[in-house]
C-alpha cells in the first residue's frame, strides 16, 4: 500500500497537465497521502483540471511557478514558505519540461538554448531556491527519503548516453536528449553536495507515456506510469541517493 503519510509536504512543478497532474490525482486517491500537496503551474488560471482537484481537496495548494523565471521562482518560495511553515519542504519534484522535436537538419541554436533553459537550468535554480525549505525539513529527520528531504528530478531514458544507440538511438531529439543527460549530471552533483545534510537526490525516468509530450503511440497511460512511479519515489532510501532510476525501480545506465 502506497504510504506517503511521513512525507508531510510535496511540491510538483508543471502539475497542470500530463504526468504532474496525474501525480496530484494519484496522491489524492491514496489514503496515506501528504498533508500538503503543492501543485505548481505557470498559469494556474488556465489549469482547470488542477483547480477542480484543489476545490474539492483542501490539502492541494496551487502555486504559480514559471520555472524559467527567477521572479516567479522567488515568489513561489515565499508562497510555499507560508504553506509549510517551520516543517519545511519534504519532497521537491522537478517535473516541468519541454520537448521541441528537431533532428540534425532542423535543430537551431535557439531551440537548443530554450530547451536547456527549461529542462536543465530551471530544475537546478528551482532546487537552489527551495534549498532553505528542504534543509529545514532535513534538519528534523534522520535517514534518507521522502520522509525527510528529497529532490526528484524527472529525467528520461533518452538522456542516457550509453543507451543512445541502435533502436534507442532512433528518436532524433537533438535538443531534448542532451538536456536530460545534463540534468542527470546536475542530479549527481547535487547528490554529492547535499548528502551530508541528508537530502536525497535522484533522477527518475517515468517511462514512455501518452501525454502531450510522449505522444499517442507511447507505451503507457499516465495512470500506468504514475501508479509505478509513486511507489518507487516512496521507497527511495540512501542506497538510491545519486542514482538514475526507472519507473519500475530498476537502475538505468548513465
Ligand atoms: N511523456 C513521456 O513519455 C516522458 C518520458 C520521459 C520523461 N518525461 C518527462 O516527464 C516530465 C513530464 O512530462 P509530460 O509528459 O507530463 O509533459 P507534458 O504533458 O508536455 O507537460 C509538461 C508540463 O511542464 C510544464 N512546463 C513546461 N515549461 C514550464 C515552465 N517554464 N514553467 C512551468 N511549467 C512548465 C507544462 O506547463 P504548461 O501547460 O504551462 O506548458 C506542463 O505542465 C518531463 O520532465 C518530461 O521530460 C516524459
Amino acid at each position: 500500500m502506497l504510504n506517503f503519510s511521513k512525507c508531510h509536504s510535496i511540491l510538483i512543478t508543471g502539475a497542470n497537465r500530463g504526468l504532474g497532474l496525474e501525480m496530484v490525482r494519484h496522491l489524492l486517491s491514496t489514503p496515506e497521502r501528504p498533508k500538503k500537496i503543492i501543485a505548481t503551474a505557470r498559469n494556474p488560471d488556465a489549469a482547470e483540471d488542477l483547480q477542480a482537484l484543489a476545490k474539492s481537496h483542501p490539502e492541494v495548494h496551487v502555486v504559480t511557478l514559471d520555472v524559467t523565471s527567477d521572479v516567479s521562482v522567488n515568489d513561489a518560495v515565499q508562497a510555499v514558505k507560508s504553506i509549510v511553515g517551520a516543517d519545511g519542504l519534504n519532497c521537491l519534484i522537478n517535473n516541468a519540461a519541454i520537448n521541441i522535436h528537431c533532428d540534425l537538419d532542423t535543430v537551431t541554436r535557439d531551440v537548443m538554448m530554450k530547451t536547456y533553459e527549461s529542462n536543465t537550468v530551471a530544475p537546478l535554480f528551482v532546487t537552489k531556491a527551495f534549498l532553505p525549505l528542504l534543509r529545514e525539513a532535513a534538519g528534523q529527520g534522520s535517514g534518507m527519503g521522502i520522509h525527510r528531504s528529497a529532490v526528484i528530478n524527472v529525467s528520461s531514458i533518452l538522456g542516457s548516453v550509453q543507451l543512445n544507440w541502435g533502436e534507442m538511438g532512433a528518436p532524433k531529439l537533438y535538443a531534448y536528449r542532451p538536456t536530460k543527460s545534463a540534468l542527470n549530471m546536475i542530479t549527481r552533483s547535487l547528490a554529492v553536495d547535499l548528502e551530508a545534510e541528508g537530502i536525497l537526490c535522484v533522477a527518475l525516468h517515468p517511462g514512455w507515456v501518452r501525454t502531450d509530450m510522449g505522444g499517442a503511440d507511447a507505451d503507457m497511460s499516465v495512470e500506468e506510469s504514475i501508479s509505478s512511479v509513486l511507489p518507487v519515489i516512496c521507497g527511495l532510501t540512501e542506497k538510491d541517493h545519486g542514482g538514475f532510476v526507472s519507473y519500475n525501480g530498476k537502475t538505468l545506465p548513465w
